[in-house]
């Protein structure tokens, strides 16, 4: 049997992962892939602590020495981060290595640059495990969902807002509590602030909205909101009106652009999404010939990481003979024809219902005004509800869900409503998806 000889740069979690899984399932990995395959050299900035004379493998710290060994076929980067991990990359391929990555910022960022100098040189540069680390969405967008155009995606692709949510709407816990067990799970990013800022999520986003349309990478477009601003209040309601709230990556096809975009959103508790709790991960995709399919599993963690990085090692192995030009695209589109040039819309062309919450002078005439300005608007109104519980110095809030408007009229309606003497203070608004 032949051998491919692999060089690993990093050895943390993923990377030890990715070893255990080569040794525990080696004989079934060569069955399917038809090649033994050897892990040679592993670069980690410092072995200090560990016992490297049980590894078998040449324990490096420069991890450039190993993207240029000529004896190493395959380089599998798990540095994280944009650089040095770019430019070992870049020294991998221009050596005339295949590249697996589970780098998301990098190639949300740096994508298309990496991919060009790669079709280039006719190599692989492979990522499934950017994305949902167990749930093999990559493959799913480029191979399974080829023959659909596809309208919609929508994820639950950050494991721990998912969990803080999920803590927050099941224990009614406070949110700084539940981010610090969060980071203990390991699973909040090394600046846990990408987890609950958006900006994780943005980049698999990115990443999936290329996959789904064919568009380059566009990181720099996506609409982030966090889910740091929701309050419990924001959970009890949303429960009241029948939905849950997670925090959502949403890519959606229109007819003059696409919409890219992460933010908390209402989701009807009755939807299968709407149930994927904890630390899991989700994607919902819809395509204009299999309607809604939904995928879910681990989106992280060394074993279910591992086996993305293993599945992307064994494709490129099984494709090691063929040419450049017969290789399967990065995003599974061929290079045949243009790139889809959907312009990706700026958020005052989005389209969704949304959830406000005003507080507001309990008075007559006050809700007059309020439907007045989203009547003008053209804002149509799905159901308002006054929560007399929380009365307070004569103010209460306000929940309102409306039906499906453009940003900009939303925009406009929440200047006017602010203004209002009888509103105090900001109004607050989230995003509904009811998954039509
Ligand atoms: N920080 C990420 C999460 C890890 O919480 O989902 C996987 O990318």
């Amino acid at each position: 049997m032949k051998t491919v000889a692999i060089g690993i740069i990093g050895y943390g979690t993923v990377g030890q992962g990715v070893v255990e899984v080569l040794a525990r399932n080696a004989r079934e990995i060569e069955r399917r892939s038809g090649y033994q395959l050897q892990v040679k050299r592993v670069a980690k900035r410092s072995w200090q602590g560990i016992d490297t004379s049980t590894l078998p493998f040449a324990c490096d710290t420069d991890p450039f020495a190993i993207a240029r060994d000529p004896d190493i076929g395959i380089v599998i980067e798990l540095a994280g981060g944009e650089h040095p991990a770019f430019e070992i990359i870049k020294t991998a391929l221009e050596h005339d290595k295949h590249v697996i990555t589970a780098n998301k910022a990098l190639i949300a960022r740096h994508g298309d640059a990496l991919f060009a100098l790669a079709r280039e040189k006719g190599l692989e540069l492979t990522f499934e495990a950017a994305v949902a680390g167990g749930i093999p969405v990559i493959k799913i967008l480029r191979e399974g969902m080829s023959g659909n155009e596809v309208k919609r995606v929508a994820g639950i692709i950050n494991g721990t807002s998912n969990y803080i949510l999920s803590e927050m709407t099941q224990k009614g816990r406070d949110f700084a509590d539940v981010l610090k067990e969060a980071q203990a799970l390991g699973y909040a990013e090394a600046d846990p602030s990408f987890d609950i800022n958006g900006t994780d999520a943005a980049h698999k986003i990115t990443i999936l909205a290329s996959l789904a349309f064919g568009i380059p990478l566009q990181f720099d477009s996506v609409h982030i909101e966090g889910i740091d601003a929701l309050t419990p209040d924001d959970i009890q309601d949303a429960a009241e009106l029948g939905y849950s709230i997670k925090h959502l990556g949403l890519a959606v096809r229109r007819d003059n652009g696409v919409e890219i975009r992460v933010h908390p959103t209402l989701v009807p508790q009755d939807a299968l999404i709407a149930s994927v709790n904890g630390v899991m991960n989700a994607v919902q995709i819809q395509g204009n010939a299999i309607g809604n399919s939904l995928y879910y599993g681990p989106g992280a963690g060394k074993l279910p990481t591992a086996s993305a990085v293993v599945a992307d090692l064994i494709d490129v192995v099984r494709e090691l003979n063929l040419k450049g030009e017969d290789r399967l695209a990065e995003f599974g589109y061929s290079q045949v024809l243009d790139r889809n040039t959907l312009p990706v819309l700026p958020p005052e062309d989005f389209n969704s219902a949304y959830y406000l919450r005003l507080t507001v002078a309990d008075r007559a005439g006050v809700l007059a005004d309020i439907t007045r300005i989203l009547a003008d608007n053209g804002i149509s109104i799905n159901s308002v509800s006054q929560k007399n519980r929380h009365k307070h110095n004569g103010h209460i809030p306000l929940v309102l869900l409306t039906e499906k408007v453009r940003e900009a009229e939303m925009n406009a309606a929440c200047a006017q409503l602010a203004a209002l003497p009888a509103v105090s203070g900001a109004v607050k608004r989230i995003r509904v998806e009811n998954f039509e």
